[in-house]
């Protein structure tokens, strides 16, 4: 039980307050029905981590296994993205994972721009709570969207953008890495260089 003093009360009412404010986010979620997709889903897939990590990965959208389970990456791409983050020393506490879409667009076609309209305004707010200072968008349709329209993935992976606080760059896809194994060197360089840019920020 914790002790409650004076000297950490308001503490305890703000973590109080923002656990509050995660919850109801959750809560609009659930009951969004602005574009089809939650005709279709099986479960919604809101984000998985700690909400006081600095460090944010965006994916896609849910998959198969997403949508089966509730939770993004659980699946292949998941699996081959939890060894890149154990090899660095990021886990489900110092990240927060969430994708574009948090429903899984029917056989795994790419996010349409509506869909995407109608779901990035939830990321924003995910995004506002969390507060990051880093955004690692995995994948093209997320770097695309998040660090600028005309993001080449196959240029630009690895290449660090700045927007105010917020220090942003693009890695393969875990999927793409599946396809085309020979990317899997250069998604190692760049998760170097998202862990070095952790330190570096003191996030780590
Ligand atoms: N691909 C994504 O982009 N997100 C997931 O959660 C799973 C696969």
């Amino acid at each position: 039980m914790i002790n409650i003093t004076n000297e950490n009360i308001d503490d305890i009412k703000n973590i109080i307050n923002f656990e509050d404010e995660w919850k109801e986010l959750l809560e609009v979620c659930l009951n969004c029905k602005k574009c089809g997709l939650y005709k279709t889903r099986t479960n919604l897939v809101f984000g998985k981590g700690s909400h006081s990590a600095k460090i944010m990965f965006i994916g896609e959208a849910p998959g198969e296994t997403e949508d089966r389970e509730g939770l993004p990456f659980v699946g292949r791409a998941g699996k081959l993205l939890d060894k890149y983050m154990y090899y660095f020393d990021f886990n489900l506490e110092n990240v927060y994972i969430a994708n574009m879409l948090k429903c899984r667009p029917p056989n795994n076609r790419d996010p349409q721009e509506s869909e995407q309209d109608s779901c990035i305004d939830y990321l924003r707010l995910q995004t506002k709570l969390l507060n990051p200072k880093i955004i690692v968008c995995l994948g093209r349709i997320s770097a695309m969207r998040i660090i600028k329209p005309d993001f080449r993935i196959s240029s630009e992976h690895g290449k660090w953008f700045r927007k105010g606080e917020i220090h942003m760059t693009a890695v393969y896809h875990p999927s793409a890495l599946l396809r085309d194994p020979p990317k899997k060197a250069d998604a190692l360089l760049d998760f170097k260089s998202v862990r070095e840019k952790a330190t570096e920020l003191g996030l780590m």
